[in-house]
This record gives C-alpha cells, structure tokens and sequence, in this order.
C-alpha cells in the first residue's frame, strides 16, 4: 500500500496527490512553512492525513526553532498550520494535541522537547493506521455480501495515514470474504475520485467503476448499489456530516432509494462542541478549479463561479457513523457522545 506521509532524517515527505495517477513523485518539506504549503496545495489532503501533516509541520518546526524563542516561535508555528484549511476538524485537533504535549514540556531541555515532539507526531500517524483497522472491522459487518459499495472522493489510504476510513471498510468487507465492488464518483472538481480512488482501489485489484457524480443518483434507482459509505471532515454533535461537496446529494438519493448512508470516521473528526452542521466552516477554493481541467478553460471567461469544497448533509440521511470504537445511531447526540467520552477515558 502507498505510504502517503513519512517522517525522515531530510524531512516530511509525501506522495504528491496533486499529480497521481499520471505521476508518482514525492515533495519533501524541510520545513513547517512547507508543510503548511502541501496542505494548502493539496500535495495532502484528507481528513486523517491533514491531520497527521499538521502534528509532523508542528515537530519539524520544532526542530528548527530558536530555543531562546521557543514559546513564541512554537505559538507562531501553530498558528500558520491552523491558517491552512478550515474544514476538517482533524487538523485543529493534531495541533491542539502538539500543543498539549508542548506546554506540558515547558521549562525541560530543548533537545528533550525536539525528540518528544517528533516521537508524538510519528504516534498521530502509527495510531491512524490502527485506528483505520479497528473501524474497518466494525464496518465490514455493514456491508451487504455481493453488492456494490457507492463511495465519494477519496477516503482511502491517502486521504489518512494508511487504509482509509470509507476505503478500509471496503477494504475489510474484502478481507472477510465479501463478494464487493466499488462505484466512485469522479468527484468534481478536483477529481479525488477519477485520480486517487479509482487508482488506490486498481492497485488493490478491488473491482471499481468510475462514474460521474451525476450517475450516482441513476446507478442509486436499479437496486445495484448495497450501501453508500464515505468519509467526513467534520461531525457536528447531532450527528450532520461535513464532506466533500456532492456528498449531500447523494446522501438524499440514498435515502430516497433506501439504500443505507454510512459515514466512516475517526473520533478525532468529531465537533462535540457545535450543536449542528450549520455552524461548519466550509472552505471556498479557487474558481479555476471549476473554470479549467488541467489548466485548460472549460467555460467563457469571466463567468462568475462558486466552489465550495465541502457540503453538510442533515443527520437525518446518515444511517449510522462508523468509528474506530464502535458504530453510532441516531440519536446521535447521544450515541457520538458515549463514543467520545470512551475515547477520552482511553486517553
Ligand atoms: O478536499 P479534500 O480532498 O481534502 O477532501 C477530502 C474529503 O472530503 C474526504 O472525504 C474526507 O476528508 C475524509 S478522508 C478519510
């Protein structure tokens, strides 16, 4: 399986997302300034691997930091990954969790701050991996035998440290002997689905059909698909889903078709502190991702865009969210609340 992030002895390197499949090439940052730049180019992108971008962007600037500045060089540090995307709650929560371990250092030996920081954020990326395992084994159970499994964007091993959220469900479900194949939207406009999914699930020899976001609604009418099972960015405490954009409709032709909606997340993209999905920021990306393909213009210029990269969809449509401590059902104030508390008590 591709290794989407790693630390090493020259830096924070990963596969550039930016160019797959055509390309596999790899961007080395040396520094947190890059690594904050790979996020807000998509190089990495994904929940979970933002996530794990952000904690290694906190140590590596560590390293270079002046010691007799550290409090406010780490402050700054801090403050230029959290300015990089404001969506997936991931992110916020692996430097809230650097920061933690940063302040409860305060006043120790630099060097001995450096190395635990750099242990930490090689930890947020070996716990991902397992933590895609675990949820990946409650979630195979979900998964109707001889079916197909619809999937949007890209919520597999590079969207996350390794095995994926969406992806490792279906990848477990295959593990267990289940007869599946997968059909992924292409995702516009930014292709997650085309470029990454389709090639992560070929490299895997998972049967996967690519089709076109505006197919979903058809294929969801001939009884084909078992269930739907995508990724998220952000979960409110009611349990409404921040995810990539076209994730809403497909939701709603879900339950129109009555086919099961399932979400496959970590704890840690978990918002327990906003009621609703109404309060999510969502991000708003450049025009000319919708304006060109490739760089090449696909509309009259000047035509005035809109592009957001994220959707809400109302709890109301998702079946249940799948975690790495156990699946959660309406009502999920209640339910994503005892899976949270869990997760704090493991702590
Ligand atoms: O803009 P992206 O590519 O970062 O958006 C990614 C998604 O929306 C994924 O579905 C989500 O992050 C879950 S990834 C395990």
């Amino acid at each position: 399986m591709v290794e989407t992030i790693q630390w090493t002895d020259s830096g924070v390197v990963m596969i550039d997302q930016t160019k797959l499949p055509r390309e596999i090439t790899y961007v080395t940052c040396r520094g947190y300034l890059e690594v904050a730049d790979a996020i807000v180019t998509m190089v990495i992108r994904g929940a979970p691997a933002i996530g794990v971008a952000a904690a290694m962007g906190v140590a590596i600037g560590a390293l270079h930091a002046d010691p007799d500045r550290m409090d406010e060089e780490m402050e700054g540090i801090c403050t230029v990954l959290a300015g990089t995307r404001p969506t997936a709650v991931n992110l916020f929560w692996a430097i809230g969790r650097m920061k933690r371990l940063y302040a409860s250092l305060r006043g120790r030996p630099v060097e001995e701050i450096r190395a635990a920081l750099v242990a930490e954020a090689q930890r947020v990326k070996e716990e991902d991996i397992e933590i895609n395992r675990s949820m990946g084994r409650h979630g195979a159970e979900l998964v109707p035998d001889g079916k197909t499994v619809l999937t949007h964007c890209n919520a597999g091993a590079l969207a996350t440290a390794g095995f994926g959220t969406a992806l490792g469900v279906i990848r477990a479900a295959v593990e267990a002997g289940k007869k599946i194949d997968v059909f992924a939207d292409e995702t516009r406009p930014f292709l997650q689905g085309a470029r990454l999914t389709a090639w992560e699930l070929q490299q895997d020899g998972i049967p996967t059909t690519l089709i076109t976001d505006n197919m979903a609604g058809w294929f969801l009418r001939q009884g084909r698909i078992g269930c739907v099972v995508v990724g998220a960015d952000r979960i409110a405490a009611n349990g409404d889903v921040a995810n990539k954009v076209g994730t809403y409709s497909v939701a709603v032709l879900a339950k129109e078709n009555g086919v099961p909606f399932y979400v496959a997340a970590p704890v840690s993209t978990l918002d327990l502190t906003l009621a609703s999905g109404d309060r999510i920021p969502i991000e708003q990306r450049p025009g000319k991702e919708v304006t060109e393909v490739f760089g090449v213009p696909v509309a009259p210029e000047g035509i005035a865009v809109q592009n957001p990269a994220f959707d809400v969809t109302p709890s109301r449509y998702v079946t249940a969210i799948i975690t790495e401590r156990g699946v959660a059902r309406a009502p999920f104030e209640e339910s994503l609340r005892r899976l949270s508390q869990q997760a704090e008590l493991a702590e």
